[in-house]
């Protein structure tokens, strides 16, 4: 059975942690806050427990996990040659929703790299993340703590749904801040590129390093080898098909969401529309489940509201689910990303 503790978010209990410290040495598997979403812990220097990881949740053996430290000096540990902008990087970022991806993955199991040449590391701004990777005395493996598929879990309740019965502990503090992963940004080539979009936006990273280039995966391009294995697959997806609709317009927008919600109606299927506060009142009224994300003016609350909204429309058991888009700006970048792929790419463009 799977343990579930509460622990003080801000001053975390240390009598807690070191008992989720000690699951982590003796190769179970954890699950604990982050600013960004809950994470899966394993010892990262340990291949079995890594493994577990991916036994738990169901997650493809190529896709390579993130390693999560309490400081960046930790890094040298591991890599022999670090690219100098790492420290202006870490200085500014970290800790903080960014993840780094480097060159040399000799010393981790090939299950946490997923047999790239690459590692990617990630100081995560949380104290019972950082209280968890000190204690523990080793590096941390960790995926979002979801069913793979499945949208990331941005509290306790969500991990216990997915993952119960499957892992040892799961450390419960609360909602996670942010609310979409971190931005995963590889530093092995001449330019640097977003993989993935997340917490730290494009601008933030341009304001350190001058151009940044974005991987087309981003955007939902079909891309063969994705430089980030992750990009590949269906991701973030309620049980309900989902079709995004995008567009500048708001009156269009709403407009098509409505045409194809008849459509859907007539055909006697429970329709549910995700929406923001500052929108939702041109839907109301007409027998569809609304499920509001924050407000569409500002992509953070969307971010922070995000997937407890699509896992919401499971509780509710709609068939089919439109989702509105917001601008790919700011955080707005990682919410699109995110809702392109529980799409599975399916953009109605107004
Ligand atoms: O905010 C986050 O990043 C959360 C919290 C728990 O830290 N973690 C997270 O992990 O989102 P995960 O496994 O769900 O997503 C990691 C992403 C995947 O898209 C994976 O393919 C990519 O990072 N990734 C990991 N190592 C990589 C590497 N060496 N090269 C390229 N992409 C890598
Ligand atoms: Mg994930």
């Amino acid at each position: 059975p799977t343990r579930l503790l509460a622990v003080d978010p801000n001053n975390p209990e240390a009598g807690l942690v070191q008992a989720a410290a000690e699951v982590l040495r003796e190769g179970g598997l954890v699950a604990f806050p982050t600013e960004t979403v809950y994470g899966l812990g394993a010892n990262a220097l340990d291949s079995r427990a890594v493994k577990e990881i991916f036994t738990a949740k169901g997650r493809p053996a190529d896709n390579p996990l993130i390693v999560h430290i309490s400081k960046p000096e930790a890094i040298a540990n591991y890599i022999k040659v670090i690219p100098p902008v790492t420290k202006q990087l870490a200085e500014r970022f970290w800790p903080g929703p960014l993840t780094l991806v480097l060159k040399g993955a000799n010393s981790f199991p090939r299950e946490v790299t997923g047999g790239l040449a690459t590692v990617a590391f990630r100081v995560p701004a949380h104290p019972v993340a950082l209280a968890l990777i000190e204690a523990a005395g080793v590096p941390v493996a960790a995926p979002s703590a979801n069913a793979s598929g499945r949208p990331s879990p941005t509290t306790a309740r969500h991990v216990i749904e997915d993952l119960s019965g499957r892992i040892d502990l799961v450390l419960d503090a609360g909602p996670a801040g942010v609310g979409v992963e971190s931005t995963v940004l590889d530093l092995t080539g001449g330019l640097p590129v977003i993989l993935r979009p997340g917490g730290v936006t494009l601008r933030e990273l341009e304001e350190v390093l001058g151009p940044v280039a974005i991987d087309p995966a981003v955007h939902g391009g079909r891309v063969e080898k994705p430089r980030s294995p992750g990009m590949k697959y269906m991701h973030y997806a309620p049980r309900a098909p989902l079709l995004l609709f995008e567009g500048a317009n708001m009156k269009d927008l709403a407009g098509c969401i409505l045409a194809e919600a008849e459509r859907l109606k007539a055909r006697g299927l429970r329709v549910g529309i995700l929406t923001y506060e500052d929108t939702a009142r041109i839907y109301a009224g007409r027998g569809y489940d609304i499920v509001l994300a924050g407000s569409s003016s500002n992509p953070g609350t969307v971010a922070a509201a995000l997937y407890d909204s699509l896992r919401r429309f499971d509780r509710l058991g709609v068939d089919r689910i439109l989702a509105q888009g917001i601008a790919r700006e700011g955080v707005g970048l990682a919410v699109m990303n995110r809702l392109i792929r529980a799409a599975g790419g399916k953009v109605v463009t107004v």
